[in-house]
């Protein structure tokens, strides 16, 4: 692999940010092959050096995961001029070269898989990926079966093509649940829209085998491990 900065090494694997990192440089903390190192530009190649910190050894890891609970509010982007992005809930993590895979609109919530492995991204939202992503909905109005078995049945939405099967489940009064295998533009609302009904709540609760736990509140993240996301990456 390819030598980087120890600072540099250091803040992708533990998450600090670079001025954090320095800190813990000054302070005589970090050992590479046995020696204490206090420079930041030191050059480290990851798999070969041995990088230790408090005396623990510092694995490198190329990619993070994470699952964000995204609360509504904040835009599915890195920047924006106007409104917090869903990496502004990352505070003091070090985020360069994050993003969030695939977008829930400003007013949606649930969950969203930030990360910097951009090959799975592209696998994840290709259109020919058909991972299932469910959500929870709150609608106007209880929903009716003629309407659950129209959004079911390759409801047209005024694109080129009809959307994909998808799989709705009526819950207690105006709340449902909806499984879909694709990922278009505002897809959920206008698949109500076009049988009728408006969509006043949306929350996505599961993508792939990716699950919104109940203890993670909106606003919250937690950082997902490599078993977890092989399970997703066999699905594409
Ligand atoms: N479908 C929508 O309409 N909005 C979202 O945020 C996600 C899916």
């Amino acid at each position: 692999m390819e030598s980087m900065r120890l600072d540099k090494y250091l803040s992708n694997t533990t998450g600090e940010s670079r001025t954090k990192i320095k800190d813990i440089l000054k302070a005589g903390r970090v050992k590479v092959n046995s020696s204490t190192i206090k420079d930041a530009k030191t050059q480290i190649t990851p798999g070969e050096d041995l990088v230790e910190l408090d005396s623990m050894p510092v694995i490198y890891e190329k990619f993070r995961y994470y699952l964000l609970n995204k609360p509504a509010g904040c835009v599915s982007a890195t920047k924006d001029r106007l409104s917090d992005t869903v990496l502004d809930f990352f505070k003091g993590e070090n985020m360069d070269g994050f993003f969030p895979v695939g977008r829930l609109d400003k007013d949606s919530e649930g969950l969203l898989l930030i990360t910097n492995d951009g090959m799975l991204a592209h696998r994840l939202l290709s259109p020919t990926g058909h991972v299932p992503k469910v959500y929870f909905v709150e609608l106007d109005r209880e929903i009716e079966e003629k309407d659950i078995v129209k959004i079911e049945d390759k409801i047209d939405i005024g694109d080129d093509k009809p959307c994909l099967p998808a799989i709705v489940k009526k819950k207690e009064e105006n709340f449902a649940e909806i499984t879909i295998f694709e990922g278009r533009f505002h897809q959920v609302k206008r698949m109500f829209a076009a049988a009728g009904y408006e969509v006043k709540y949306l929350k996505r609760i599961a993508m792939g085998d990716l699950f919104l736990d109940d203890n993670l509140k909106t606003g919250e993240y937690k950082k997902i491990g490599e078993e977890e996301i092989s399970l997703l990456r066999k699905k594409v």
